[in-house]
């Protein structure tokens, strides 16, 4: 594992004025004027206490594909550490080409990922790439990938997960029930693109409020959500 030493610049986008930052003078200002405009447009951005990692870690395995999740893989392993996670089982809807299921690969046993590998409102891509991103992630052994849309993968059992990811179509009613699951089923949840999605991160509000797990928001590289099972002490 590599110790990079900082956290990176901030990605851009279209909500990243909210983070835990002041802005000054001419920026300020300009910073109200987008928030005054925002909240009449969309409501206002539910507040989640910032997460701070003490320790940006690379992880030993990173996929060469467009993704904007990049950034995010550098603070798996504090949030692991921090607050003990098991390195067992990991569980990601929303694999796309590949990138955040390989960076989970360097860090827990088992990595079942979950994609209809189609078509989202949300995404770029508008083609099935299954048979490619089957090919493109075979030398990870530990990676499974499962085609299926996340609602009937979720009606089954599919035991205990040490930790899950979220990055699905950036709606509310789907963030919400297939976040719900994950917290019902595995310690940790994380959910991508709070900052630029306000679905996401109410959704990812209200599955705390359901659930008692702990919120917590990284806002960098368009956000990650992250909740934690109560029974986990911080270290
Ligand atoms: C933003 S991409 C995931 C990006 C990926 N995590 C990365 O590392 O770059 C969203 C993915 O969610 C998948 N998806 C959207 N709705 C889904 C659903 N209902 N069930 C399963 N997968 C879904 C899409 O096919 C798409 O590949």
């Amino acid at each position: 594992m590599v110790a990079a030493t900082s956290e990176g610049a901030p990605a851009r986008n279209p909500w990243s004025i909210f983070a835990d930052r002041k802005p000054e003078g001419a920026e300020a200002h300009e910073t109200m004027i987008i928030q005054r405009i925002k909240r009449k447009l969309f409501g206002t951005l539910p507040r989640i206490k910032r997460y701070h990692p003490r320790q940006l870690t690379a992880p030993q395995r990173k996929l060469e594909v467009v993704s904007a999740w990049k950034g995010l893989e550098l603070i798996i392993e504090d949030l692991i550490d921090r607050y003990g996670v098991g390195r067992e089982r990991c569980i990601e809807f929303g694999v796309e080409f590949g990138f955040s299921a390989v960076a989970f690969s360097s860090f827990f046993k088992e990595v079942v990922g979950v994609d209809t590998f189609t078509v989202d409102i949300h995404t770029r891509n508008k083609q099935d790439h299954y048979e490619a991103t089957k090919t493109r992630l075979a030398p990870y052994s530990n990676i499974r990938l499962v085609r299926s849309d996340y609602r009937d993968f979720i009606k089954q059992d599919h035991g205990r997960f040490d930790f899950a990811h979220v990055d699905i179509v950036h709606n509310y009613k789907e963030t919400f029930e297939c976040g719900l699951w994950c917290a019902k089923n595995a310690d940790m949840v994380v959910f991508h693109d709070t900052e630029s999605f306000l679905e996401v991160r109410r959704a990812v509000r209200d599955i705390a409020r359901a659930t008692g797990y702990r919120a917590l928001n990284y806002p960098l590289h368009h956000g990650l959500g992250i909740l934690i099972n109560p029974r986990l002490a911080e270290r």
